[in-house]
């Protein structure tokens, strides 16, 4: 899961590539490169590391010309060296590509290629696609770019330029995110819009096997076998203004601070009052099939799979489906005998997770309807499914989600409570739930407020080299939350787990050195998850517990306190996960690791 950028106008183009890869590093951040093209020379240079390093190389070299790709890495095939990073050129230097994706035959095409005299430079996927194209050229640069996709299997989203057409970027995707945007006497194409976004409103997102050919300030579509297209350009959500940091040291801290707004902004316009229901603009094409619906699954990964797991015990208590619960990376591999009257939901803050896409076409093939939870406008989920919702938590940029989390929780709330009141789910239940639901951002403020002090809690186990996390009901999809946020960002060995599995197993692990944060607010499970913090105690391991405000009775079982405003049970998780949000944080920090860019990872998996 790579970033590239295109841009061909009438502008010098370096500094634009540079800004766009910079908005793209969240994307693979171990090495990165550019290719400028000014007239009939071309310059090309690559560098290891984050993007900085390529910008001081750039900067000091002030290469001319208007138009050229540039690509930021995540290695998949091949170190990060300056031979695998990316442009990759042919023989005779002339072509220069970005890539992001993988090229699943790639070894037979570069066998065949080899044979025929190519030389190949890197050990990378990619180089063979320039190889592949120089081998179709004949002098026009689209005809040889689509030939040579029709034999590539796998992923890709390219750009690719050739010296002889300075005034010409050809771009094309399958399985890889590619959208354009369409300036005055400019053009520009990308892996996704935050690196558009300063440039343009207007974007225009690439289907699956579609190629298109860039010039300044006009574009045109077609298919890999060369049926023109026509699209709409859209226009894009939240300007420049969305992906800077502001006066925060890190945009995950930032995104924190936004879930306020991000909740107001997920239950914006989606409240009825007067029926006690949600109202899902994006749902309203299927109530019918929901209304029938008996079976749900919720299919997606990481941080949005722990949002589907806390939703299946909210749409049990809110409805009377049965409710599962699928990692997407496995879902796509089980023999599915999907029954009848069977919803499919995909939850995705990228939108465009490749287990995840690949999972709910797996349930379209199985004839399921499927709905899609994303926060990406346009993204290749949000287009692929029968129907959806936006959670509009506004533009991600920090790799370990935390925003998107909570919005997706909210309008997982928002969707069980529509489809309850559809079913037996009263209306005052229905209203005292929207009640407590538009108290939420008010009391994540008040939590927020805690920062400081939960940063004085971090500088005494921030040395810890392993932790658990637990929680029980809501609160266990929290536990895990909690467990990946500690892991992703700050490195410390962490494991969420059920509260009542520890007697099971995990208390072996507990010893004054292994300390434990308990999700413990005061509703239904409360009891056995304080039976279960003085088990730890009896081991001598210390304890964090997160617990309801003003509740005194756990204070002398516990090392350490986070007080969080009283809600409802099912609601209480937008409110215990902000504190273990800023745990995780305050401890990355504290241990100097890269916040945003956390090493080995990348905000959207668009490989398998
Ligand atoms: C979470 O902090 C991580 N960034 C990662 O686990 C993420 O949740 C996962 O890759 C799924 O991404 P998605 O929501 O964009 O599909």
């Amino acid at each position: 899961m790579c970033g590239i950028v295109a841009y061909v106008g009438n502008q010098t183009a370096r500094g634009i590539l540079l800004e766009g890869l910079k908005r793209l590093e969240y994307r693979g951040y171990d090495s990165s490169g550019i290719a400028i093209l000014n007239g009939a020379s071309a310059y090309l240079v690559k560098s290891v590391g984050k993007v900085e390093a390529l910008e001081q190389r750039v900067s000091q070299e002030g290469p001319e010309g208007v138009a050229g790709i540039a690509h930021t890495r995540w290695a998949t095939h091949g170190k990060p060296t300056e031979a695998n990073a990316h442009p990759h050129t042919d023989c005779s230097g002339r072509f220069f590509l970005v890539h992001n994706g993988i090229i699943e035959n790639y070894l037979a095409l570069r066998k065949r290629l080899s044979s025929s005299g190519h030389a190949f430079r890197s050990e990378t996927d990619t180089e063979v696609l320039a190889h592949l194209i120089e081998s179709h050229y004949s002098g026009d640069l689209e005809a040889a770019v689509r030939q040579a996709l029709m034999g590539v299997q796998g992923t890709f989203g390219i750009a690719v330029m050739h010296s002889a057409h300075p005034n010409q970027i050809i771009v094309a995707r399958r399985g890889s995110p590619i959208v354009l945007g369409v300036g005055k006497d400019e053009s520009l194409a990308a892996s996704d819009v935050t690196a558009l976004a300063k440039h343009t409103e207007q974007v225009v997102y690439l289907e699956d096997n579609e190629v298109a050919r860039l010039e300044p300030g006009q574009f045109w579509i077609t298919t890999l076998d060369n049926r023109a297209v026509r699209r709409e350009a859209t226009v894009l959500e939240g300007g420049p203004e969305a992906i800077d940091r502001g006066p925060f040291p890190h945009f995950m801290l930032k995104e924190i601070f936004e879930q306020p707004e991000a909740v107001e902004n997920a239950l914006r316009g989606r409240l009825n009052h007067a029926e006690g229901v949600a109202k899902l603009g994006g749902l309203e094409s299927v109530l019918d099939p929901l209304r029938q619906a008996r079976h749900l699954i919720i299919i997606s990964c990481g941080t949005s799979y722990y949002a589907g797991l806390y939703a299946r015990y909210v749409f049990e208590t809110l409805t009377d489906l049965t409710v599962e619960t699928e990692l997407a990376s496995e879902f796509r591999y089980r023999k599915l005998n999907l029954r009848q009257n069977t919803v499919v939901l995909a939850i995705s803050q990228s939108g465009e997770t490749a287990d995840t896409l690949a999972a709910l076409r797996e349930a379209k093939r199985k004839g399921a309807l499927v709905l899609g939870l994303v926060n990406v406008v346009g993204s290749t989920i949000a287009r692929e499914t029968h129907a959806g919702v936006y959670s509009h938590a506004g533009i991600e940029i920090g790799v370990a989600s935390t925003k998107s989390f909570v919005s997706q929780l909210t309008i997982l709330i928002l969707m069980a409570l529509l489809l309850g009141r559809g079913r037996d789910l009263s209306f005052e239940e229905g209203e005292s739930i929207l009640r407590d639901l538009e108290k939420i951002p008010e009391q994540i403020r008040e939590v927020l407020e805690q920062s400081d002090r939960i940063h004085e809690l971090a500088t005494r186990y921030c040395q810890a080299q392993h932790f658990l996390y637990i929680g029980r009901k809501y609160q266990y999809a929290i536990a895990l939350e909690g467990a990946l946020k500690l892991k992703e960002i700050a490195y410390i060995h962490s494991e969420g787990y059920a509260a009542g599995e520890m007697k099971h197993g995990p208390i072996a692990l507990i010893d004054p050195s292994f300390p434990t944060l308990a999700l413990a607010p005061e509703h239904g499970s409360y009891d056995k998850v304080v039976s279960n913090i003085q088990e730890i105690r009896a081991r001598e391991g210390r304890i964090i517990a997160v617990t309801s405000w003003g509740n005194t009775r756990l204070a002398p079982l516990v090392d350490d306190l986070i007080e969080v405003p009283h809600t409802r049970g099912l609601l209480a998780p937008l409110l215990t996960v902000v504190p273990l949000q800023l745990f995780a944080y305050h401890c990355a920090v504290l241990r100097g690791c890269d916040v945003d860019k956390p090493r080995n990872l990348a905000k959207s998996v668009t490989v398998e």
